[in-house]
């Protein structure tokens, strides 16, 4: 009696903790987040429009795009801090712009607009030199934080950027979108993963007070 006892208890036990573990498998992948997809969607140059004479212009238009890729997450941006150099140097910014903080609905999308006035361009020699390709960094940082359900997670910074190259028409020499970059690698994977080990040994520990 007892032995049949201690299985029916062993089997009893052993589907616990497979039913915890494959619910905190499910927790886990519904609590996963990606990152927004940001993009250069347009950069004009008009000072390299070599059709044109607006060679004084010292301007620079761009269209950035944020796609939030998470099928049922919001995303909350901080400020958005973009950063512009003329590629050779790229200790000093030529530009910077600020986009206010706001909040994406998942599975959206927002585009972000600007002419920004540069400052420290030699366009003289930019100009005189530019032979097909010219190239610019674009680097943006801000922070975000993901909406899930009633829940917002905490803010983890979010630097990205990419070098974008500017033909004879002082447009981005690739009609493609020119997607932002993190230089670092990521350490998503390792928190992830942390989550994981917290969420099983939470159900271990309240499959052991049961
Ligand atoms: C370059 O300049 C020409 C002449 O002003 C203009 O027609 C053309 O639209 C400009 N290129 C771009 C990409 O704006
Ligand atoms: C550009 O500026 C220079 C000097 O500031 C001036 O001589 C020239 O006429 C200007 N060109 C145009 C197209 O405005
Ligand atoms: C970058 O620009 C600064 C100021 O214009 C200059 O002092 C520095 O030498 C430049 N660096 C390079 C690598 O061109
Ligand atoms: C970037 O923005 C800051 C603050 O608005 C300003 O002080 C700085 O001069 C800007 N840099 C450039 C290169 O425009
Ligand atoms: C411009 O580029 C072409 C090929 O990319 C090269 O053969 C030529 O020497 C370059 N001219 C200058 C002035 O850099
Ligand atoms: C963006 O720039 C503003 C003003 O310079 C600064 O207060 C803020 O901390 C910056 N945000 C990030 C994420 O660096
Ligand atoms: C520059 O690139 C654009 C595409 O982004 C293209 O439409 C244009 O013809 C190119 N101009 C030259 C001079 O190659």
């Amino acid at each position: 009696m007892s032995d049949s006892g201690c299985a029916s208890c062993c089997r009893c036990c052993f589907s616990f903790i497979l039913t915890s573990g494959l619910t905190a498998l499910f927790m886990w992948l519904s609590l996963r987040t990606t990152n927004p997809i940001c993009s250069i969607q347009d950069f004009y140059v008009p000072a390299l429009n070599k059709t044109s004479n607006s060679q004084n212009t010292t301007t620079i238009y761009f269209n950035l795009k944020l796609d939030n890729p998470n099928k049922d997450k919001g995303i909350y941006y901080d400020t958005l801090n973009l950063t512009f150099y003329y590629a050779p140097n790229k200790t000093f910014p030529i530009a910077n712009q600020s986009f206010s903080s706001f909040y994406q609905g998942h599975h959206k999308n927002a585009h972000r607009t600007e002419t920004v006035a540069t400052r420290g361009v030699p366009w003289k020699e930019v100009v005189a030199a530019e032979n097909g390709s010219t190239v610019f960094r674009v680097d943006l940082v801000t922070a975000v934080r993901f909406k899930i359900l009633a829940w917002k997670t905490k803010k983890h910074r979010l630097a990205v950027g990419a070098d974008v190259e500017v033909n004879n028409s002082g447009e981005k020499a690739n009609k493609k979108g020119i997607r932002l970059g993190s230089g670092a690698p990521e350490r998503r994977c390792h928190r992830a993963r942390l989550g994981l080990v917290v969420v099983v040994f939470t159900f271990l520990n309240l499959a052991l007070f049961i």
